[in-house]
């Protein structure tokens, strides 16, 4: 080996010291210890126009690649529901899926890491094995926001544990209306409520430090993911709840109702906002200058990104896409600073590309856009932490996580109904019993507890990830010497020549997403209706409802012993049983109002009308049974 003096050394470190200096110096947005805004301006003056439309564009997984990302300097891919890179693939396949088409966008001149989304809506739904926590409509019922923060953290983890760092989530809509199809992704009809809710930021996204500054985006690292509040603004108000149909309001009523959970958002943080499909009086929202640039961004001062709907900017138009160069003016010109195209990008890129060249729209818009995509980007550190590793798959659908969503299915549960009279409750159950029947398309059924957004996007019914049907959770939990008969749909002769010593009906809706789940009946399918008739007409029951809203129901009251509405509980059915037998008491109080006839809606509390079967806030409660 050839000597080197000590000397010579310390020339060659010093050397080393200064070229790396120097290359910072020049290269100020790779360099952390630089403020913020010299980040994002030292990278957006060395930009091209074909680099700032790249990030601009967000494209689905299934038109990615690597050399996608790197010719066209694509920004972000996301997800679609269901778009997953294998069937019931691992976390492991996952990271190696998105870890190379990160390496396609570090290989490009600047290296700009992309963020790559998903419906992260109750826990990381579109994975097989994670945690299904209750969807929206049953968290509003705990009114517990810690317990919404702590769902918003495991969320993180395990979304982060398969290499995706932004979620599309919470949607804060308030459903006025139940016949919506999404009302599920709704925490409430009552803004209060909804405005508590958005502790699911800080969840997600983690707390702004105590010497941070409230209302600008923040994403506490290589734990947390960055999350999107949506749909802006008034998603939930369209007459008759037509999915992306027309919010008809009054000024009032639109900053009373729909936009308050969006000051909040905003204040905790959020670092993106997702634009509704709907309108507001007739205007699209995907073109509204007035609500996204003037009022969110001048006035609110959001500074995070404003990102469209899936295929959002086509339906400006009537037909969809019937106009595509004019989508894109009047979306970017609206304020939307990225486009979930997402399946036709070179469309988008060569418009949006016209449109800038031509002068129609002016480069400091686009400016605008680039740079708050690139604050984001900075803020959650991904630079830095561009690749996903493995040190985190272990949270997937771990039992920490398990255990708070059942604590959470326990939370959410409302009793309606307990006894045919009040000195005789039903409820809490024995768990010790000779024989019982347990009934209902719902009863063992993983999809169908879950609901829409799980493993597909309109979810399915049968065996379609790990957890806990109901009719294990109840075997687990009654005394071994019970005899559990389960039979889904069974006719009244059987259940008479049996002697039950009381019947669990599970039944409700399928699972559905958008606008297939629009209904302006709001019946319960068959056979749900005749299993209910026919179980409780022969022997006492308790129906457990598992439905995205309230549904018909006062038809069947009567007959019932006891009744509980369930909602979407998820992955973790233990939760129900817990409450059923006593280990825990009801807690749960509506939030929402169950209407009597379908003809009533909208109504909603405060509403003149008011005449619901159980009003807003209704919930028996029950005591915890002591163990002797
Ligand atoms: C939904 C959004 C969702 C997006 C991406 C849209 O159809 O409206 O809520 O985030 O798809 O899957
Ligand atoms: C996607 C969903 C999206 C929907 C919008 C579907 O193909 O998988 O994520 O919400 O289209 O229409």
């Amino acid at each position: 080996m050839a000597k080197v003096s000590p000397s010579t050394l310390v020339i060659i470190v010093m050397c080393c010291y200064w070229a790396t200096i120097a290359a910072s110096q020049s290269m100020k947005y790779k360099d952390p210890k630089q403020p913020l805004n010299v980040r994002i301006k030292d990278l957006l003056s060395r930009m091209t126009l074909e680099e700032k439309i790249g990030q601009m564009t967000q494209i689905d997984r299934s038109v990615a690649s690597a050399d996608v990302m790197q010719k066209y300097f694509i920004g972000s891919i996301l997800s679609g529901g269901g778009s997953v890179p294998a069937k019931e693939a691992s976390p492991e396949m996952w990271i190696d899926m998105i870890n190379g088409f990160q390496n396609g966008s570090l290989a490009t001149r600047l290296g700009i890491p992309m963020i790559y989304g998903i419906d992260a809506v109750h826990g990381n739904n579109n994975v097989y094995k994670a945690t299904i926590f209750p969807h929206n409509v049953g968290l509003g019922v705990t009114r517990d926001p810690e317990l919404i923060k702590k769902i918003g953290a495991a969320t993180a983890l395990e979304v982060r544990a398969t290499g995706i760092n932004y979620a599309f989530a919470p949607c804060i809509a308030v459903c006025r209306d139940p016949r919506w199809g999404r009302c599920f992704e709704s925490y409430s009809e009552d803004p209060a409520i909804v405005r508590q809710m958005t502790e699911l930021i800080p969840g997600l996204q983690g707390d702004i430090p105590a010497n941070g500054r409230k209302g600008v985006p923040y994403v506490g690292g290589k734990e947390k993911v960055v999350a999107c509040a949506k749909h802006f603004v008034g998603d939930g108000g369209t007459t008759k709840g037509i999915n992306e149909n027309n919010t008809v309001i009054s000024p009032h009523n639109l900053f009373s109702i729909h936009m308050p959970a969006y000051y909040d958002s905003v204040l905790k943080g959020v670092a993106t906002i997702m634009i509704s499909y709907s309108s507001v009086n007739g205007a699209k929202m995907h073109g509204d200058h007035q609500l996204v640039t003037n009022f969110l961004k001048n006035d609110v001062k959001f500074r995070g990104f404003v990102i469209s709907d899936w295929q959002g900017i086509d339906r400006i138009t009537d037909p969809p896409h019937a106009n595509y160069t004019y989508s894109i003016l009047r979306s970017v010109e609206a304020g939307l600073d990225m486009i979930m195209v997402p399946l036709n990008y070179t469309e988008f890129i060569d418009g949006l590309s016209y449109l800038v060249t031509n002068n129609f729209i002016p480069m400091s818009r686009i400016d605008d856009a680039v740079k708050r995509i690139l604050r984001v980007k900075f803020v959650m550190g991904l630079f830095e932490n561009p690749l996903a590793d493995t040190t985190m798959v272990k949270h997937l659908g771990s039992h920490e996580h398990r255990e708070l969503a059942r604590e959470a299915v326990r939370k959410s549960l409302v009793l309606l109904k307990n006894g045919r009279t009040a000195t005789e409750p039903l409820l809490p159950l024995p768990k010790k019993s000779a024989k019982i029947l347990v009934s209902g398309t719902h009863a063992d059924d993983i999809g169908n507890q879950c609901g829409g957004w799980t493993i597909e996007w309109h979810g399915q019914s049968g065996n379609i990830t790990i957890g806990t049907t109901i009719l294990s959770a109840i075997k687990n939990t009654v005394d071994p010497t019970t005899e559990v008969v389960y039979q889904e749909n069974p006719t009244p002769e059987f259940i008479k020549s049996n002697n039950f010593s009381y019947a669990i009906v599970v039944t409700g809706e399928h699972p559905y997403s958008e606008t297939v789940g629009d209904s302006l009946n709001l019946t319960i399918p068959e056979p749900g209706p005749t299993t209910i008739t026919n179980v409780c007409g022969a022997v006492k029951c308790v129906v457990v409802l598992i439905t995205g809203r309230p549904v018909v129901i006062e038809p069947y009251v009567s007959n019932m012993d006891a009744l509980v509405a369930a909602w979407l509980p998820g992955s973790e059915g233990q939760g129900v049983a817990d409450v059923l037998y006593g280990d825990y008491g009801f807690t749960g109080k509506l939030a929402r109002t169950w209407f009597k006839t379908v003809d009533q809606l909208p109504m909603n509390v405060g509403d003149p009308h008011y005449d619901p079967l159980y009003p807003f806030g209704f919930g028996i409660t029950t005591e915890p049974v002591k163990s002797s």
